[in-house]
């Protein structure tokens, strides 16, 4: 079987309160912890990008089902190819809400986020979209517990 990941973009149809989020994050932790399946969500402006990884079979099914989901729609998918490990291991899902201070702090990713993710820019920066996720999974390297 092979490891693959899945990047996607998409738009929540409403603005996302935090509660709305933790719901969504605390259901997808549960769900990929059951699959084995890891990976990063980020939520700017409206709109959700997420990396998932783990066995083909398994990314699969849950995409499937991530797609149908009525919270959100317009999903573009960036990326979905085979890797040779795993670079979201430590969270079944890890979770960053992009916050003005965000595009300070990484001037290099600010136009990805300044306005919610734009698919038109990130759609065709697959290599800029993977090291926006990495980036925010990494910055809760040293609390796992969180997620
Ligand atoms: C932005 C977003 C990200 C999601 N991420 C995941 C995920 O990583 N894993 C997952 O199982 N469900 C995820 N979900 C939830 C699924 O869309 C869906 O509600 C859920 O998998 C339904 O599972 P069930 O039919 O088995 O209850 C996500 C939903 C949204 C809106």
């Amino acid at each position: 079987m092979a490891l693959i990941h899945l990047i996607y973009i998409s738009s929540a149809i409403k603005e996302q309160t935090d509660a709305e989020l933790d719901a969504i994050l605390e259901y997808s932790v549960l769900r990929n912890k059951q699959n084995k399946l890891t990976g990063m969500l980020l939520y700017a402006g409206g709109n959700f990008l997420q990396v998932l990884e783990g066995e083909e079979k398994d990314v699969d099914a849950a995409f499937a089902r991530i797609e149908k989901d009525t919270r959100h729609h317009g999903i573009i998918i960036i990326d979905r190819e085979t890797i040779p490990f795993r670079s979201f291991e430590k969270w079944h899902m890890g979770f960053h809400r992009i916050k003005a201070q965000d595009a300070v702090n990484h001037p290099g990713y600010a136009p990805f986020f300044e306005n919610g993710f734009n698919p038109e820019k990130l759609g065709i920066f697959k290599r800029e979209a993977f090291g926006v996720l990495l980036t925010f999974a990494e910055s809760y390297r040293d609390k796992p517990h969180l997620r």
